[in-house]
């Protein structure tokens, strides 16, 4: 220990003497062994110099490179039905969707789909933040995510419905906007609205999203939404034709005496340009 700190000390009061130009090295005996050392120091320096360097130029190629590549939406790709895309304001990297080039004009990427069933949509707010699901089934992509890209430019929102008996519907939004997970992903704006399905979302204007675990709405109806006084429509209700106020319900969209059951339902988003440029 000691030597060490008489080596240190040495280390240090040869490094001011070497900055005057001249080496001033009174302790003759562990001289050679400073100079020495000193040298090897510097050259690990200049090493770690050289690497930060390279490391700093991989990462600049790597950011342009990821800043360059991908879309920040199926809008952007047209021809695509499932990509990548990177929404800077969520993420540097990026995460994959799928999109529908379809309906309305296509360009559309999916944030929720109920088919048939295969997934538990009765879950917790973590899981509702992170999304879960298959993406090719039924899914959801996540309230941060949902919130990074309808608040990076205005967004529309499609709902495409069929009920048990293959009745399809539809709605449109025209300023759909999620909040942040400050305000628990208030449902910020719907903008106005058309379609055959009727609205079933303004109702919800306003809501902070809330999960089972948060809210007596969403423990109660078994499932997890923007609710208020409890809902007109909640996409992800229990799977199911019997499943009654329990179910994927758009409470404006029936057919029959009463609401009808959700086979599937679709959230779809674009930004709203995409409308005005067509
Ligand atoms: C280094 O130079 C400065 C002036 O440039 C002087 O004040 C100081 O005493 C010198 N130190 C040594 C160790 O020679
Ligand atoms: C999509 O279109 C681009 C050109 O716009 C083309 O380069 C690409 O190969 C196409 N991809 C597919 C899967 O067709
Ligand atoms: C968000 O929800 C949590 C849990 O219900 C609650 O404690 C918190 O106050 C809410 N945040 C805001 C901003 O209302
Ligand atoms: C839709 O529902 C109506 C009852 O309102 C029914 O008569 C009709 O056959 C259904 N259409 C399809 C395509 O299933």
């Amino acid at each position: 220990m000691l030597r060490f700190g008489i080596l240190f000390s040495l280390l240090i009061l040869n490094t001011s003497a070497i900055e005057n130009g001249t080496e001033v090295c009174t302790s003759l005996t562990t001289c050679d062994d400073v100079l020495a050392t000193k040298s090897e120091v510097a050259a690990v320096r200049e090493e770690q110099a050289r690497q930060a360097a390279i490391l700093e130029g991989l990462d600049k190629k790597l950011q342009a490179f990821v800043t360059n590549t991908y879309p920040a939406n199926c809008a952007e790709s047209r021809n695509s039905s499932k990509l990548l895309v990177r929404v800077p304001s969520y993420s540097t990297y990026p995460f994959e969707v799928t999109c529908d080039q379809e309906s309305h004009g296509g360009g559309w990427t999916t944030v929720l789909r109920r088919n048939d069933g295969s997934q538990d949509f009765f879950l917790e707010w973590k899981d509702y933040q992170k999304g879960f699901g298959q993406l090719d089934n039924e899914f959801f992509i996540g309230l941060d995510k949902l919130h990074a890209m309808t608040s990076s430019e205005p967004h529309e929102l499609l709902v495409l419905l069929e009920n048990f008996y293959g009745n399809q519907s539809y709605e449109l939004y025209d300023n759909f906007r999620v909040g942040p997970e400050s305000n628990n992903y208030t449902l910020e704006s719907v903008g106005s609205f058309s379609g055959d399905a009727g609205d079933s979302l303004e109702y919800h204007l306003g809501r902070q999203f809330t999960t089972k675990e948060r809210g007596d709405c969403a423990k109660g109806f078994q499932g997890a939404w923007w609710y208020y006084n409890c809902l007109h429509s909640d996409l992800c209700g229990m799977y199911g034709e019997m499943q009654g106020v329990y179910g994927i319900i758009w409470s404006s969209f029936r057919t029959g005496e009463f609401m009808d059951m959700m086979k599937r339902a679709v959230m779809l988003i674009r930004p709203a340009t995409f409308s005005t440029a067509a």
